[in-house]
């Protein structure tokens, strides 16, 4: 079984081609990253316009990659939520066009969801170990789910206000690191000491499987400028590279305590055998590093996709969408984008 992926849900334009839920043919990404970095984050406008040029492109390459025609295809799978409405109208309205016109089953995917199937795409590991634990970290979300199948997620908890990769977006903001934020702090927390500032854990409570990480993000801001700071100081600011780096350590540090404790609290209370971790914020070296830690000290199977299946691509959504079509969960032509 072949399915075309296509992902167009914030920025970055792509499309892949999966056979059999596992084995990942091809996987085309573009990202926008170099026309939205002068705004400091994603302008959705500018997003649907570079999503409507590039969306045939992608989808071509990925084809050709796969070596796989048109007429072989056995479906063709979309994200239709959550993101961006003008951008996940492109890739909807893409995948409807073909999968009416090549008469094979359209299957809609939950964004969310796909990042955690990238636990289920071939990288040479088994496959997780359910009923897992997944954590889903990417720009937009921060959310726990207990995950009884590929297809079957469960929310536990999720942020009550900015999402993980968002609080990287912004400290790098205050930083002056450039956007995305998340490999800049990286890039500068490797020279810097995560002892360095104690920052705030936002732990919300005993048993709670919510985060919060603005508490976190206004920490640093206060720490870097003081507490009347306005929009043109952050604009205008400059700090010393060791500063820098040590506040990067110390933001990442924050950031990773509290992912990492919250899962495997998760985790232990309900019991799984493995940990699956997915999104754009899971390719931070710390965090991987201290997830395997933690995974062996519990003896839990810890299941982390590599680094390019991390962060926004489609073959984890037509991954998904392989195991749609198996399970016969098609949708219809009339399946709307929902931001
Ligand atoms: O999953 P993703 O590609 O897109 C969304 O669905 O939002 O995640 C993008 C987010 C951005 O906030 C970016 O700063 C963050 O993931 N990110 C990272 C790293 N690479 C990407 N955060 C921390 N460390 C990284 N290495
Ligand atoms: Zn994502």
């Amino acid at each position: 079984m072949r399915v075309l992926g296509i992902e167009s849900s914030c920025d970055e334009t792509a499309a892949a081609v999966v056979e059999d839920g596992a084995r990942v043919r091809s996987s085309v990404v573009s990202s926008q990253q170099r026309l939205h970095e002068r705004f400091g984050g994603v302008v959705p406008e500018i997003a649907s316009r570079a999503h409507v040029e590039n969306i045939l492109p992608v989808i071509r390459m990925a084809l050709g990659e796969a070596d796989v025609a048109l007429d072989e295809l056995d479906g063709v799978a979309v994200t239709h939520t959550p993101g961006l409405i003008g951008a996940l109208l492109i890739g909807v309205t893409a995948a409807k066009a073909l999968s009416w016109a090549l008469e094979v089953p359209l299957l809609s995917v939950n964004h969310l969801h796909a990042h955690i199937y990238a636990a289920w795409l071939d990288d040479g590991t088994a496959p997780p170990r359910l009923p897992a634990l997944s954590l889903v970290v990417s720009g937009g979300h921060t959310s726990l789910y207990l995950t009884r199948g590929p297809l079957d997620h469960e929310r536990l908890g999720g942020t009550l206000d900015d999402a993980a990769g968002e609080a990287f977006d912004k400290v790098a903001n205050i930083l002056r690191l450039g956007y995305p934020g998340g490999p800049a702090i990286e890039r500068a927390a490797a020279e810097g000491n995560p002892n360095a500032v104690a920052f705030p854990r936002s732990w919300l409570g005993p048993e709670s499987l919510d985060f919060s990480f603005s508490g976190l993000k206004t920490a640093v801001l206060y720490h870097c400028l003081g507490r009347n700071v306005s929009k043109e100081d952050i604009a205008g600011a400059s700090y010393e590279a060791g500063f820098v780096a040590d506040v990067a350590a110390a933001f990442q540090e924050a950031v990773v305590d509290v992912l990492v404790g919250k899962t495997f609290a998760a985790a232990l209370r309900h019991g799984v055998g493995s940990v699956i971790v997915g999104g754009g914020v899971a390719a931070n070296s710390r965090l991987r590093q201290r997830l395997r830690a933690r995974a062996r000290e519990e003896g839990i199977q810890l299941h982390l996709a590599p680094a390019r299946l991390c962060t926004d691509n489609a073959a984890m959504v037509a991954g998904m969408g392989c195991r749609l079509l198996a399970a016969g969960r098609t949708a219809t032509l009339d399946v709307e984008a929902v931001p």
